[in-house]
């Protein structure tokens, strides 16, 4: 059965391994970003893995940034890959990240979680027509700071943001796919996971 687990803050090993799979399945919907901000990504406590019986078969890391001064915080579900295609896998992580940051406390009064995918790619489809991301014109402070780190946004791709309906739609969504103890269908009702998550319980999906 797969499984999903927050990598745990710190590992080197699982950094390591992160990397090897992001290289090993380049792909340009993926970019590349330095090992110190897969580090910080890790260290967030957010980062899913899934494995099957032997191996990885798919991740995805949120990359924050606080401006500065401010009160605002921004995650963007930023390195997202998945080899096991055609489960939905993609659509249970965005879910579990909305979930888990549901929960998490930012330190900022405003939180804003945004996604970057390129037109016409399955990408798209999951995280707008499934999850219901909506567009969103970045502010300016944050075009700044990713620019800083040396992402600047593409004009070619699509900015994404998830207001309060994807996040409860996203929440109801896990509740509804609870089957017993840490076991969840997958989103296509193909197969179940085990989310071997510490901070997920049914009781805290209801809205
Ligand atoms: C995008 C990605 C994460 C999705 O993986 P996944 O969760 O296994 O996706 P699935 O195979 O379950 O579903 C793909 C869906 O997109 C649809 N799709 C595939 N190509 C598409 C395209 N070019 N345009 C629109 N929809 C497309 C499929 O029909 C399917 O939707 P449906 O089930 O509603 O018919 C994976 O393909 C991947 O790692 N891609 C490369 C990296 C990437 O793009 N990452 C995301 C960056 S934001």
């Amino acid at each position: 059965m797969l499984s999903v687990t927050n990598a745990r803050s710190d590992d080197a090993a699982t950094l390591e391994e992160v990397e090897a799979f992001l290289n090993d399945n380049a792909d340009q919907g993926v970019r590349p970003r330095p090992t110190e901000q897969m580090k910080l990504a890790m260290d967030s406590g957010l980062a899913l893995l899934i494995r099957d019986e032997t191996a990885l078969v798919g991740l995805s890391l949120v990359h924050q940034f606080r401006i500065e001064g401010g009160v605002r915080f921004f995650s963007e579900i930023g390195t997202m890959r998945i080899t096991a295609n055609g489960r939905g896998l993609q659509i249970l992580l965005t879910r579990l990240h909305l979930a888990q940051m549901y929960v998490e406390e930012f330190g900022a009064a405003h939180h804003d979680i945004f996604a970057v995918v390129s037109h016409g790619s399955a990408s798209e489809h999951n995280l707008t027509d499934v999850c219901g991301l909506t567009d969103w014109v970045p502010p300016k402070d944050l075009v700044t700071a990713r620019a800083c780190k040396g992402l600047p946004f593409s004009p070619a791709k699509r900015i994404l943001h998830a207001e309060a309906p994807a996040i409860v739609r996203a929440r109801a969504e896990m509740r509804a796919a609870h089957l017993d103890a840490d076991i969840y269908a997958l989103p296509r009702g193909k197969g179940e996971v085990r989310l071997d998550l510490g901070w997920l319980s049914p009781e805290l999906l209801v809205v």
